[in-house]
């Protein structure tokens, strides 16, 4: 593969709420795309994910009713200007997509000697992170797309799909072939909020120190 040819991945992947087609995502593709999940660097080998696959409409259902709810709980504490601009904003693709795919932590895999987590906790949540980058990724590559949804409590989501105590639902990834995928992302589309160029992400020997970067 060219490098050329990965950054286009890269750069073409986006947040999908409504381009979702709700084709089925055929087998194939599935457990290619899980096997780029699962291929994901973790902290001390711990690999501390697992890919609950919910495709049932009533549990999708029961979902959406949620996260619509605690859509109105964020819509509350918005002023009016932005609650004007966040109601165009579509949030979630549950019913649309073919699949929901959620990620899961388990802080106790490989517990109590995982190598590198002793001084930070969150690297666990990190490494599923990194798979959930991966999953998201592949299914670019494959021409699928991936809405992450987080307008949820943990707790609803763990009792909906019985995720035992202990292990963290991280992210309800709506999952599917897409008509098509924007070049910018939504939240910029409608005004949300913009992107930062890289030169102010970008500091140079100290925190808050300028550092020059060259176009590509
Ligand atoms: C941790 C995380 C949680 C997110 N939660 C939501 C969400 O609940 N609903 C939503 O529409 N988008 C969600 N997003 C998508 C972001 O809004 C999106 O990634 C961002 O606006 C940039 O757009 P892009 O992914 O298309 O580049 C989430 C993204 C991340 C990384």
């Amino acid at each position: 593969m060219t490098p050329e040819a990965f950054y286009d991945v890269l750069l073409r992947r986006r947040d999908v709420r409504a381009e979702f087609t709700g084709e089925p995502i055929p087998e194939n593709v599935l457990t290619r795309v899980l096997e780029a999940a699962h291929a994901a660097p973790s902290v001390g080998l711990s690999q501390p994910w697992d890919f609950v696959l919910v495709s049932d409409r009533d549990t999708r259902t029961a979902f959406r009713e949620h996260v619509l709810a605690e859509r109105e709980v964020f819509a509350r504490s918005l002023s009016a200007e932005r609650n004007e601009t966040f109601g165009k904003i579509k949030i979630e693709g549950i019913l649309e997509s073919s699949l929901g795919i959620v990620v899961t932590y388990d802080p106790a895999r490989g517990a109590p000697d995982v190598l590198g987590r002793h001084a930070i906790a969150d690297a666990g949540l990190y490494s599923v992170c990194l798979a959930i980058q991966n999953l998201w990724l592949a299914a670019t590559a494959e021409g699928l797309g991936v809405g992450w949804v987080s307008f949820y409590r943990e707790e609803f989501l763990q009792e909906l799909l019985d995720i035992p105590a202990g292990i963290r639902p991280v992210a309800w990834l709506c999952t599917g072939p897409v008509s098509g995928l924007h070049e910018t992302p939504d939240l910029e589309r409608f005004g949300w909020r913009n992107r930062r160029p890289l030169t102010a992400a970008t500091h140079l020997e100290r925190f808050g120190v300028p550092a020059t970067v060259h176009n590509p």
